[in-house]
């Protein structure tokens, strides 16, 4: 809250312009809305003061129409000065705490507004409004909840089907119609680095790319896809959904080739016959078919490296990601319930901290010396032996967003 004043009051005393060049990621999105000028980010900072606690209407507003998720945005998402980092998740189930911890770590790190996409089963809705409201001091994020819904032609036959949880993920594009771009990421996922990094990655698709993902593994002899599936996959070792970042507009436009037919069918058609052709072959859900979409169009795939999508098979059996020993560890997703239990303690430690720490700065910088002590305990096991790279990773990211000079904040 403080900070945002004394950005407000420094931006009318001597200029945002000099401030934004200081951060690096603002730089970068000085650069995204090239031509706009610096007069945007500062426009967005003031407006973003006026909505405070509009996050608590809004949630409780769009959670209501159940038939129409996402209506009551639509004409404020559009109206938009500014380029919105929009983050999505599914959270089912028991996932209500590791899915705050998640939107925790984006907004412990981040530094554009993020708007969150929550797609929940109803009985959680209370208690993420709870939550999230008591953060609206933040001013840095909106948030929308909404139910586990499907496109209503064949809603009956996918919740029949499939699991509804599971397949969501595969409709955000159909459903959050109004919304260009967006990160989907699984409720195990923490952000090491901030979500304005890794959604600058949209800018650097090529023309026929329109989603990117990691690898689902980097040793083959070790792989999943490669040994056991019995249906198409992308790429050598297949890959990973758990972090998705999408062009939907791109996703929506797209004429997708496949297997089912001789022609070309769009996002909205493909999903059906896939699941009816597959069902019996896949044993991942939605990440299979995404698999199987991405085999038949792999121009369309943007790959992200590793460390984007860090796992613990990444260094189970040895450390498997190179980049994230050469340039750090920017996403970590705590996949097989690692949070929760003691076979991977590094990760069920970083975890913890990030669960634990609120968001004053103070309490922000103190949580580094516990945990680099809490994951010195670790080193007896794989994962453990390369802590240091998480602690420089978070020491890197806490002193990139909160270490500035004085009179820059
Ligand atoms: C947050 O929501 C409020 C109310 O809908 C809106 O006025 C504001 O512009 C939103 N901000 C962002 C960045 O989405
Ligand atoms: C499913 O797996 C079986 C056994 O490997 C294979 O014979 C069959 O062709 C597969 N089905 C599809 C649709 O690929
Ligand atoms: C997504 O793709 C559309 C169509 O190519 C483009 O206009 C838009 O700028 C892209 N979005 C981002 C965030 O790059
Ligand atoms: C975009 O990149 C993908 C992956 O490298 C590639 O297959 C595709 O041909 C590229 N598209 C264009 C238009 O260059
Ligand atoms: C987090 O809090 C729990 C319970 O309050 C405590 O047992 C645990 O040691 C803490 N962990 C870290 C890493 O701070």
């Amino acid at each position: 809250m403080r900070r945002y004043l004394r950005v407000v009051v420094l931006c009318l005393a001597c200029g945002f312009c000099s401030l934004l060049y200081a951060f690096s990621q603002l730089a970068v999105s000085l650069e995204e809305g090239a031509g706009g000028g610096s007069g945007k980010p500062q426009a967005a900072a003031a407006s973003w003061l006026a909505g405070g606690g509009r996050g608590a209407g809004r949630g409780a507003g769009s959670a209501g129409p159940a038939a129409h998720p996402g209506r009551s945005d639509r004409y404020s998402l559009k109206m938009q000065p500014v380029e919105e980092v929009h983050l999505a998740v599914v959270a089912c189930g028991e996932r209500l705490e590791e899915t705050l911890t998640m939107l925790k770590s984006a907004l412990i790190f981040s530094i554009k507004p993020l708007q969150f996409h929550i797609f929940a089963e109803d009985q959680l809705h209370d208690s993420f409004k709870g939550i999230l409201n008591s953060w609206s001091f933040l001013q840095t994020f909106n948030y929308s909840l909404y139910p586990i819904t499907f496109p209503s032609e064949n809603a009956a036959e996918w919740k029949k089907l499939f699991k509804p949880c599971a397949s969501q993920r595969l409709f955000l594009p159909l459903i959050l119609k109004e919304v260009d771009s967006l990160l989907y990421v699984d409720t195990d996922i923490l952000f090491l680095r901030p979500v304005d990094d890794i959604w600058s990655l949209l800018k650097k698709f090529n023309s026929t790319q329109i989603a990117a993902m990691a690898p689902e593994h980097e040793e083959p002899r070790i792989g999943w896809y490669n040994r056991f599936a019995r249906h198409p996959y992308y790429g050598k070792t297949g890959v990973n959904s758990g972090v998705m970042l999408m062009n939907m507009t791109r996703m929506r436009r797209k004429y997708f080739k496949n297997d089912m037919t001789s022609v070309r069918l769009r996002w909205g058609d493909i999903l059906m016959p896939l699941l009816k052709k597959y069902k019996l072959n896949i044993t991942w859900g939605d990440q299979d078919l995404l698999n199987i979409i991405f085999f038949h169009n792999p121009e369309s795939l943007f790959v992200f490296p590793c460390q984007w999508n860090y796992r613990p098979d990444h260094c189970i059996y040895g450390s498997n990601c190179q980049e994230a020993e050469e340039e750090g560890i920017f996403i970590l997703h705590g996949n097989r319930g690692v949070y929760h239990d003691d076979k991977q303690p590094a990760f069920r430690a970083i975890y913890e901290a990030l669960r634990n720490c609120s968001f004053e700065d103070d309490n922000i910088h103190s949580l580094l010396k516990p945990l680099e002590l809490e994951l010195q305990k670790t080193v007896h096991t794989y994962c453990g032996k390369i802590y240091k790279i998480f602690i420089k990773q978070l020491t890197k990211s806490i002193q990139d967003r909160y270490d500035r000079p004085p009179k820059e904040r």
